[in-house]
Parts: C-alpha cells; structure tokens; sequence
C-alpha cells in the first residue's frame, strides 16, 4: 500500500502499460490523495465489501495506509445528515478509487494549458491533479455540496494548487470558464447534460459514467464534441454515485401490484430461462439500453420490475423453478427476454461495441456505429 518512488503502487501498472504518459510521475508526486482526505474516513474493505472506520487520531498509521490504498474512500455520508463515526446508509461523497481516476484521466488525455471542467470535484483531489497536469488556473471543479466545496478549496489551497471549486449542479456545467477542452464528471449521470457540450470547444473531449435506470452499474463513456454535438463508445464497466439532481424517486410497490389474495387477473404463470445473474453485469447494462424507463429491485431471489412509464410491472422468482408474472401495457418480463436474444443474436457485444451520440435532437445510444441506435433518442 505504501508508495514507491514517489509512485503509489497501484499507480505502477498504468506506468508500465503506458496508459499514464510521462509528467504523471510528478502530478501524483506532488499531489498525493492523503492531502484531501479528512480524519475521519470511511474505506471500502474489498475484501468483505464493507466500509471501515478509520480516525487518523485513534490509527494514525492505519489512515495512512488506507489513504494511500487503491480502494474508493467515503468522505461524507446522508448529504451531511449523518453524525458519529460509524458509516451511515447513503455514501454522498468520497474519494474514488484511484487507479479508476487514473484511467478516467487518462482517457481523457489532458495536456499542459488544458482548460478542465472538473464535475463532482468531492474532495479536490481530481481537481488537483488537473491543475498540477494543465497548469495554475485552468481547473475549474463543480460540487453540489458547499461544505464539501469549502473543504476541497482549503485542501488545494494548503497543496498549493491554484484552480477554482465552484458550488452547483455540475449538470449546469460552468458557463464563465468556458470554452474547456476537457471535462470530466465523477459521479454516474443518466444522460449528459447538454451544457456540457456547449461548453466545450469543438474537437473537445467528455469523459463520464453514464447508467441507466435500470442498474448502477453503469460504463464510463468517452465523447468527442464537433458541431455542437458529441459522440463516442463506452469504454469500460464502472459504478459511481449518482447524481444528487438525479436522484431515483422509488416507486411503490402497492402502486403497481394491489394488495389481495393472489395475483391480479390476467397475470398468468410463464416459465423462463433467464437466471438471477442475468440481472447482473453486461446483460444488465444492455436491459438498461434496450428496455428503457425500467428499475428493478432484487430481495430473496425474486426480482421486481417496474415501469417508470405507467403501472407496468413483472415479477422473477429464481428459486427452483424460474417463473414470472407480469401486468401492465407493458409485459416487461417479455421484452427483457426480446433484450436477451437481441444481444445474443449480435453476438454478446460488450461496452466497447457501445456508444453515444448527443446533440440538439436528444440523446441515442447505439451499437457499432451512430447509424445503429439501440433505444431511442431522448429529447432534451
Ligand atoms: C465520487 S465523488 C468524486 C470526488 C472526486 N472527484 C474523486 O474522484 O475523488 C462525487 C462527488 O460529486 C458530487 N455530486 C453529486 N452530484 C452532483 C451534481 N449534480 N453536481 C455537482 N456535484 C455533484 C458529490 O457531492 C461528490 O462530492
């Protein structure tokens, strides 16, 4: 965990892979992730997959391992609702894990005298490592949260480091640093916000997670701005935070499925061949695409489906025997299927094959090229 050279050791296959050119020795060296973390912090022990707690007063050597270590770290939980040390319900803010940084920034290719657009700045730790690589005031960071903004600006300003962290939507991107020739977002977004477009110049690049409704696991998107549009592939599997202006409104469950003996009339027994992992990993990501305004929640092997359009639903049960219900206009087990065989007729396509377009007329993802949209636009 501890670093190496001056190189955090997670940072050292990137290296040797070619994936960070050289000058990014001195950018981590001179700006190592502890700088920007608080005493009190809340790692994710990869191990078990749960978060840890970790006072740099009470273990001060265990807070300098973790903070050097290639897991994500939270930093505030609740949107600042949550008191005492033990970790809260909702992570809100946290350092991301930094070999994921690293490659997010390294697909975005910034070079010295870069303006950046920084979304989701957190910590400022990102925001810092755009500054030390582009140059003193040419980063600006946006953060929702004002208390969290005010910390990262006296961390960078106790770094040394000259860039701007304004308070906002990121979605608003930051019309005064504009044009930027990079901008980069750190927590998952549903679609891109077209300010973000129009605040880049043309040949400009857009570097994001992106999801859908279905799951959180989403795929950071990497999109080149021409013309007023913007365009490019997914490039690998990543799950960020959400959004704080797109947060999901659950719905209620006795909304959709009334409460009475049995299943509602017209929602016969149907048998299928899909399995609870499907609702995982690529697949996942795919029904995200294909069968959209769709969220689905998992509880003892039965997956719920509901339509954010209407009353749709359906229901999975995996144990045993797989068996679904469904009810609605919709029969949205059945196009989960219609998903399913789509992607297995294209040949299991993973992220890469991907992509998105997004411009005045809305936003598509598409399969291999622009000209083969997978769901349909939608309009800003
Ligand atoms: C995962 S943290 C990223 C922190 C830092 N950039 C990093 O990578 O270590 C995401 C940050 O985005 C902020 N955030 C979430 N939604 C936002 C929004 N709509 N506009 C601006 N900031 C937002 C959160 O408050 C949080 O601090």
């Amino acid at each position: 965990m501890s670093p190496a050279n001056g190189v955090p050791e997670w940072a050292a296959p990137l290296f040797r892979r070619g994936r960070l050119p050289t000058g990014w020795e001195q950018v981590l060296g001179a700006v190592p992730r502890h700088l920007f973390l608080p005493d009190l912090i809340w790692p994710l022990d990869a191990g078990n997959g749960l978060y840890l707690t970790v006072d740099r007063a009470q273990d001060p050597a265990g807070w300098t391992a973790w903070a050097d270590a290639d897991v994500p770290i939270v930093t505030q939980w609740d949107d600042c609702g949550h008191t005492g040390p033990e970790p809260g319900s909702l992570p809100t803010s946290s350092a991301s894990e930094p070999s994921l940084v690293m490659e997010m920034l390294a697909d975005l290719d910034v070079h010295p005298g870069h303006r950046v657009l920084d979304v989701g700045a957190g910590t400022g730790w990102t925001t810092a490592l755009l500054a030390v690589r582009a140059g003193a005031g040419t980063v600006v960071g946006v953060e929702w949260d004002a208390e969290v903004a005010a910390a990262a600006r006296g961390r960078l300003a106790a770094a040394n480091v000259h860039a701007r962290i304004v308070v906002g939507d990121g979605g608003d991107g930051f019309a005064a640093g504009s044009p930027y020739d990079r901008v980069q977002c750190t927590y998952g977004v549903l679609r891109i916000p077209p300010a973000w477009v129009t605040q880049t110049r043309p040949g400009g690049v857009i570097v994001a997670p992106w999801r859908t409704r279905f799951t959180h696991q989403g795929a950071v998107v990497e999109l080149v701005v021409e013309d007023g549009a913007a365009s490019g592939r997914f490039i690998r599997p990543a799950e960020f935070m959400q959004s704080r202006a797109e947060r999901q409104v659950w719905p209620s469950h006795t909304d959709y499925v009334p409460h009475g003996d049995g299943w509602p009339e017209g929602t016969a027994e149907s048998s299928t061949e899909l399995r609870l992992r499907d609702l995982t990993g690529m697949f996942a990501f795919v029904i995200g695409l294909t069968v959209p305004g769709v969220v689905h929640t998992v509880e003892n092997d039965t997956a719920w489906l509901y339509s954010l359009r209407g009353r749709s639903w359906a229901a999975v049960f995996f144990e045993d025997a797989e068996v679904y219900h469904q009810g609605g206009d919709r029969r949205l087990w059945d196009e989960v299927q219609a998903a399913h065989e789509w992607w297995h007729q294209q040949g299991r396509p993973d992220h890469a094959r991907f992509g998105l377009s997004t411009g005045p007329g809305g936003e598509a993802a598409w399969l291999d090229d622009p000209g083969q949209p997978v769901a349909e636009a939608s309009t800003p």
